[in-house]
């Protein structure tokens, strides 16, 4: 049962969920975390939901959330955040959701960039980063952490199309994880690692949980596709690709697609 009795008993931080808004329905814990952040609402801020009717995922997707079996979390993060971190925000949460999964189920989780949670060849959990420009030169006045964690069997909730691509922690391991330990683990260790960012430390992890790297892939951008070799995780968690051209180069918004052999 989520619940908010249920989060707070299992609670050990300072700041981060300290303010939490737990709901059964919503249309997307994003908007709702926005509309807080609109109206003031405080650094460490969090929005659960047990369902929303239209969760939103990177690209303008929609990330379906079926009710009961996922935990579906905005963070509101409020200091003094440069616009220059803002990517490495999405990549240093993608690090600490994979690493409270790992905590939890005891798996192999690996991160396939920019932000995609996967086990077992398939996506366990994705990662939507909001931001607000403030009014001060190159600073965002507030960022929206969105985190949608499959917990629970999807068997049979989801469509044939995204069941070759989309899976749950207990699909892939069996392992029946509490969403609010979970939930618990991952404010923790989100609170722990977020005030860390700027020095990148959490970038080896990244790049060593990275499925993508030496593999050859498509990167699409804004329509246009093109081939090459994911050769590194760059300094500002952009992926450095090799295309067929031989020329390299560090890209940090689209999507990368794996090609099999
Ligand atoms: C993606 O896979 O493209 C990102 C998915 C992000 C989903 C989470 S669930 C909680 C938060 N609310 C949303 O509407 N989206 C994020």
């Amino acid at each position: 049962m989520l619940s908010e009795k249920n989060i707070v008993n299992e609670l050990d931080t300072e700041v981060f969920g300290r303010k939490l808004v737990v709901l059964d329905e919503i249309d997307s814990t994003n908007n709702y975390a926005k509309l807080l952040a609109q109206d003031g609402a405080e650094n460490g801020t969090v929005v659960i939901a047990d369902y929303q009717t239209a969760g939103k995922g990177r690209l303008g997707r929609s990330f379906v959330s079926p009710k009961g079996t996922g935990l579906y979390l905005s963070l509101i993060i409020r200091n003094n955040i440069s616009v220059s971190s803002a990517q490495l925000i999405t990549s240093c949460v993608a690090v600490v959701a994979a690493e409270a999964i790992e905590e939890l189920c005891g798996c192999d989780v690996k991160i396939k960039w920019v932000n995609d949670l996967f086990l077992g060849g398939r996506k366990i959990c994705g990662i939507l980063t909001e931001a607000s420009i403030g009014f001060e030169e190159a600073k965002l006045d507030y960022v929206i952490i969105g985190i949608g964690i499959n917990v629970s069997s999807l068997k049979g909730k989801l469509d044939s199309e995204l069941e070759k691509i989309a899976s749950s922690i207990e699909d892939e391991t069996g392992e029946k994880i509490s969403r609010s330990k979970l939930c618990a683990v991952l404010l923790k260790k989100l609170e722990e690692r977020m005030n860390d960012i700027e020095s990148r430390a959490f970038l080896k992890e990244y790049q060593r949980r990275s499925m993508i790297i030496g593999e050859r892939v498509v990167i699409e951008e804004r329509g246009v596709s093109r081939a090459g070799k994911a050769i590194a995780i760059a300094d500002d968690a952009g992926l450095t690709i090799e295309f067929e051209n031989g020329e390299i180069h560090t890209i940090n918004s689209g999507e990368a697609r794996i090609l099999k052999e």
